[in-house]
This record gives structure tokens, sequence and C-alpha cells, in this order.
């Protein structure tokens, strides 16, 4: 009965004495009104090569390439001679923003103040730095029934930085993949693949290899209602179809997705994985996604594009649907959580944040422990 979980339960946050201990994710406490959501601003960019190597540039970005309109992408091509898979029990956490953020200090630094500056130590100016694929994670949190997680938060200089730590679970399910698994996560690099160019105007060499070591990542600024956030995120490619839109509003998320054939398909579509696309792709400004619908046998056989904009009105007529609001809220009241309990500033000690489906959001403290992600390169740089 939501009237008397109302009473019961002022706050999400459940304190004991000032220190609040638990978030609650339960959806009916964030289902407010919108919170304040800056348009995102692109403040830089950074590409990751072949071997996975940092480069301060756009060289990794490629170009949208409209496909015909019945398309027969084979996307099970190449697979066994074609792909480079990336090492993804390699943990890089934040390492690759942090470079970047080193790279780049004058544009995220607060501005020296007129009396007494010291050029020493000077803060960021940015509440939190994460990576964007962290926080759809915590968007999409009041929906989730299946997959937990774990979020490390280490307060450094009046910032702080949220990186993931893969849960036990994660482990074991990227360990244990099936064969099919393994076959069907490349088939969605091998749909950007036929639908990117390496050059403006160029075509799409789906000749290639595929190697997903490589990347293209933009970084953001922008606030959630008194949170300014830094992240960065992978881009798919840019529509040069549309040159007067600066980033991120050129950018296009490709996705690929099983055809929709029946109103159960239909139903799942808008009630699980738009909800992913949205939120990826919400939160850094992207405004579309261009999906490619495949067949069991792994052919594209046709692309569609959705405005991210214009989502929360293709889902309004869906039952027991999910809702915008209540992912951005609760968002915003994470952060706050975390901002009140994070109060040690220290690179060496962690918050260890974790949560699993139908429960809160708990948090356990630990210095000098395999938690902490802040590298020592990092640290004494800014100090
Ligand atoms: P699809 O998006 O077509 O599923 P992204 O869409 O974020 O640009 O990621 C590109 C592809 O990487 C995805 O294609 C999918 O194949 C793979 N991928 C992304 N996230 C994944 C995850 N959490 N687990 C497995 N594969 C993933
Ligand atoms: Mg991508
Ligand atoms: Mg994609």
């Amino acid at each position: 009965n939501k009237k008397r979980h109302r009473a019961d339960d002022t706050s999400s946050a459940r304190m004991t004495a000032s220190q609040p201990q638990v978030l609650s994710v339960q959806r009916y406490l964030y289902e407010k009104d919108f919170p304040l959501y800056k348009q995102p601003i692109e403040i830089g960019f950074f590409s990751l090569d072949s071997q996975r190597r940092f480069y301060n540039d756009d060289r990794q970005l490629r170009y949208y390439v409209e496909a015909e309109s019945s398309p027969n992408f084979n996307l099970r091509d190449g697979y066994r001679d074609r792909y480079i898979k990336r090492d993804e029990s390699i943990k890089e956490k934040l390492d690759h923003m942090l470079q970047w953020i080193l790279e780049n200090r004058g544009k995220v630094e607060m501005a020296p103040k007129v009396e007494g500056a010291s050029a020493s130590s000077r803060h960021l100016k940015f509440d939190f730095v994460t990576w964007r694929g962290h926080l759809t994670k915590i968007l999409t949190t009041p929906y989730e029934t299946h997959e937990g997680w774990l979020l490390a938060v280490t307060l450094f200089q009046g910032t702080h930085y949220i990186s993931e730590v893969e849960t036990e679970a994660a482990r074991r399910e990227r360990e244990d993949r099936s064969a099919r698994h393994e076959e069907m996560t490349y088939w969605g690099y091998k749909f950007e693949q036929y639908m990117c160019a390496d050059e403006p105007g160029g075509r799409p060499d789906s000749g290639g290899t595929v190697n997903t070591n490589e990347a293209y990542c933009t970084v953001v600024q922008t606030r959630l209602t008194d949170h300014h956030l830094l992240f960065s995120g992978e881009v798919d490619c840019k529509d040069n179809g549309s040159p007067l839109k600066t980033a991120p509003g050129c950018y296009i998320e490709l996705k690929t997705s099983l055809e929709i054939c029946n109103p159960k398909q239909q139903s799942n579509f808008l009630r699980f994985k738009l909800l992913k696309w949205w939120a990826q792709s919400f939160l850094p400004g992207v405004p579309r996604i261009v999906a490619g619908f495949r067949n069991n046998s792994g052919y594209v056989v046709s692309t569609q594009t959705y405005e991210t904009g214009k989502i929360s009105q293709m889902i309004k007529a869906e039952q027991n649907c999910w809702r915008p609001t209540v992912c951005m809220n609760f968002c915003a009241e994470f952060l706050s959580f975390i901002k009140k309990v994070v109060i040690l500033d220290d690179p060496r000690v962690v918050y260890l944040f974790s949560w699993d489906p139908f429960k809160d959001v708990c948090y356990s403290v630990h210095r000098d422990s395999e938690y902490s992600f802040l590298p020592n390169w990092y640290v004494e740089e800014m100090r």
C-alpha cells in the first residue's frame, strides 16, 4: 500500500544518528517531477587504438553511413578469422578518464582564486567523475531484477570518483559464457562495421577485422540537480549529414536487436531494451539511436532510427513500463547519498556501495584494500 509506505518512510535514505546507512530503491519514492538535468556539453574526447593505447584526439571516431532500406548484413561473417577481442579480464577502472583529465587540466579545474592563489592542489570543478556506463547502471537500478552492482567511491580533493567493481556473479557469467553468447556479443560490433566508415564520405569495409580494443570516447560535463558531473562514454559514430550540429548532437548510437514478430516481443522491447538504450544515450545527450533488427540466423534485415528524446512518449501506452523520471530521481538521490556518506577525503580510502535486486543500497569502508583505484601517477600529479 503506497500511502502507508509514504507515511512510515519519509525519506529514501534511512538514518542512524546523522549518518544514513542505506538507500531504498523502491520506485514509488522516485515518482516525482523530472529533476533538473542540464544539456550535456562535450568538453573533450579521446581515442583508444587497436592495442588499447590512449590518444588525446579523435583518431578512432567513425562516420555514420545510412543502410539501404532492405539490408542483408551477415553479422556472423568474420567471427572465426577477423575478430580481435578486448581482454575483459583486464580491469582498466577510471585510468583512461584520469589520463584525459591530466592532459586537459585547464578544462576541468576551478579557476584559481585571485587572492592568495596557489598553483598546487587546485580542485576540479566537478562533484563526480565516472564512466557513463556506471551512471547507466544507476539509472536502470529501480527496474533491474537480475544483476546487482558494486560501485567503489573515493573522495579526493573534493571530487567523488566512482569506479565499478565486477561482482562475483558477473565474473562467473563472463567466464562461463556459452559459445553462442560469445558469438552474439560479436554481432553488435559487426553491425557497427557495416554502418560506419573510417573517413567522412567513406564507405564501410565489411571485409576488415573487428577489433574491440578500438574506441572513441566523448567527455561531457553536465549537472543533475546540484551534482556537477564529468563523465566519459564510448560513441559509436558521428553523422556528418548534419554538419551544423555540434557534438554530442551529431553522434549516433548503434544497436542490434531481435526482429519484433509478435506483441510479446514488442512489449519486451519497450519494457526492457528501450530502458537500457534510453539511459545510455540520454546521459551524454546523444539524440539518435539506429537499431539493426536481426533474425535468429544473424542477418540484419531492417534498420530503424529512434530519437532518444521521443522514447518516453513511445513507452507511455505500455502497461507496467519504466519511467525516465524514476531513473533520474533515483540517480540524483544516490549521488546525494554518496555525498552524505563519503566524508574521508583520502585517495587510499574506498567506500564500496553495493546493491542486489529487491534490496536496499548499502556500503562498507576500506583503506588500502584491493578496491583502491586512484593510481599513484594520478594522485601525485594532482597534489
Ligand atoms: P549491441 O548494442 O548491438 O547489443 P554499445 O551498443 O554499447 O555500443 O556496445 C556495442 C556492442 O558491444 C553491443 O552491441 C554488444 O554486442 C556488446 N556489448 C555491450 N555491452 C555488453 C555487455 N554488457 N555484455 C556483452 N556484450 C556487450
Ligand atoms: Mg558503442
Ligand atoms: Mg552501440
